[in-house]
């Protein structure tokens, strides 16, 4: 059996590790089908620029004298309309909607969806927490993606919290939605009977009559309660919380405890891509769970450590491995000399630039990464492309979207 083989579907990051860096880049240096759960938090506001997380020349002090966010939404828009044309439909629609802000936020999404889509489990489970600002954007995406027959609940976490003026009702919920492949762990909680149910069969639990299939009957068994439906009563952290980091976002432990026991059995891998401070791999470790965290900030990344070291280190000395680095895949067959690419790839570019697409003799195209591989790319024939002297030099390690805008701006 090959190596490729044996690495299919097994996880090539080690458990407990949390990454600095773009999201985006770290999942694709994961291999395919190996994360069981996917809990998303990411951020969304609609008064912020979205640029900060989106790529990570954009996100650092290049942004300024490279490419700006135009550039960088306009060509990952191309680079999805070639690849998934309806993707791109409905990335397109929502600026009709709601302004060019929200098309911008579904670019930066998609990229980061497609990669979660790739590296879950055919029969794992996502977890996208977001609000109503965005949340019927996301849906669409989401159906897109993953495909709408994975699509399982619309969860509504309702809390209260301060109310505030205006001649509209209190907004206080977030809305996460779940969708899961067929064969999905899900160990049903149940919450308690209503009052008048408790009153009218005594406790006892009420069954389907297996003669009729219509009627019901009451067995001489304490009931469970009610498997648990898609509103949940939560409360936020209080600001006297012993939880509380002092993390803008942080959601509750109770909350991530629910979502993982319920979508995942012990020894499962969990991975929140944008995990802020890191509650869910804190919710993971209580529960015996593997887990990946990732956030661009390295405050997020201190406080895991502290919070590890804190929380979990008080439950058996529990050490997490923080990494700045891209993994490496380990579930593709070993990529082929570069020469031997090279000859293939002029024949499917049929002599042109990748880039500028202008003919050259073979000797004056270079081999180059669509994908860097300090960005996750891989050796592999379909991360490979040709390209001449100036596109190459001008694209650098930078992704091929950056060299599209920059191509784009240069031949104006
Ligand atoms: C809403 S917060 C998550 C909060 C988290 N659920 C918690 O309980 O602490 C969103 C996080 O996403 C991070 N983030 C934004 N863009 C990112 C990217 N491209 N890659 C990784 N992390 C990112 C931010 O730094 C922020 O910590």
């Amino acid at each position: 059996m090959s190596t490729a083989r044996v690495q299919a579907g097994v996880c090539n990051v080690p458990n407990r590790t949390i990454f600095e860096g773009d999201n985006l880049d770290v999942m694709r240096g994961m291999n395919d089908g190996c994360v069981d759960l996917i809990y998303l938090d990411p951020p969304f506001n609609s008064n912020r620029d979205y640029a900060a997380p989106i790529g990570s020349e954009a996100a650092g002090a290049a942004f300024k004298d490279t490419w700006d966010l135009t550039d960088v939404d306009e060509a990952w828009h191309n680079e999805i309309a070639e690849t998934n044309l309806p993707l791109y439909k409905v990335i397109d629609a929502s600026q009709y909607s709601h302004g060019s802000g929200m098309k911008s936020y579904l670019i930066m999404m998609a990229v980061r969806l497609i990669e979660m889509k790739r590296i879950l489990k055919p029969n794992g489970g996502v977890y996208l927490h977001c609000d109503p600002t965005a949340n019927h954007y996301l849906k669409t995406l989401m159906d897109t993606i993953f495909g709408r027959e994975m699509f399982r609940n619309e969860v509504i976490w309702s809390y209260r919290r301060w109310p505030s003026k205006g001649n509209q009702y209190q907004t206080m919920h977030d809305v996460i939605l779940f969708y899961a492949g067929p064969g999905n762990v899900f160990n049903v909680e149940f919450e308690h009977p209503s009052e008048s149910y408790m009153r009218r069969f005594k406790g006892k639990t009420q069954v389907l009559d297996p003669v009729s299939r219509t009627r019901k009957l009451v067995v001489d068994k304490p009931t469970k309660g009610l498997p648990l439906r898609d509103v949940w009563e939560m409360s936020i952290l209080a600001g006297s919380s012993k939880e509380r980091t002092g993390y803008p976002t942080q959601k509750p432990l109770k909350l991530l405890d629910r979502i993982i026991a319920t979508s995942t059995n012990e020894g499962d891998v969990v991975l929140d891509p944008f995990c802020g401070c890191a509650t869910t791999c804190i919710s993971a470790e209580r529960l015996n769970r593997r887990w990946i965290g990732i956030d661009l900030s390295p405050l997020a990344v201190k406080l895991v450590e502290q919070r590890a070291r804190n929380e979990l280190g008080l439950m058996g000395g529990v050490q997490a491995i923080a990494r700045s680095d891209i993994p490496k895949r380990t579930d593709r067959e070993p990529a082929p000399p570069l020469s031997e690419s090279k000859v293939v790839l002029y024949g499917t570019q049929a002599g042109h630039c990748n880039g500028c697409g202008t003919h050259f003799m073979q000797q004056h195209l270079t081999v180059d990464h669509v994908i860097a591989r300090s960005k996750g790319g891989t050796d592999h024939l379909e991360n490979l492309q040709l390209l001449c002297a100036h596109c190459n030099s001008l694209k650098g390690d930078r992704p091929m979207e950056y060299l599209r805008a920059r191509l784009v701006r240069e031949y104006q």
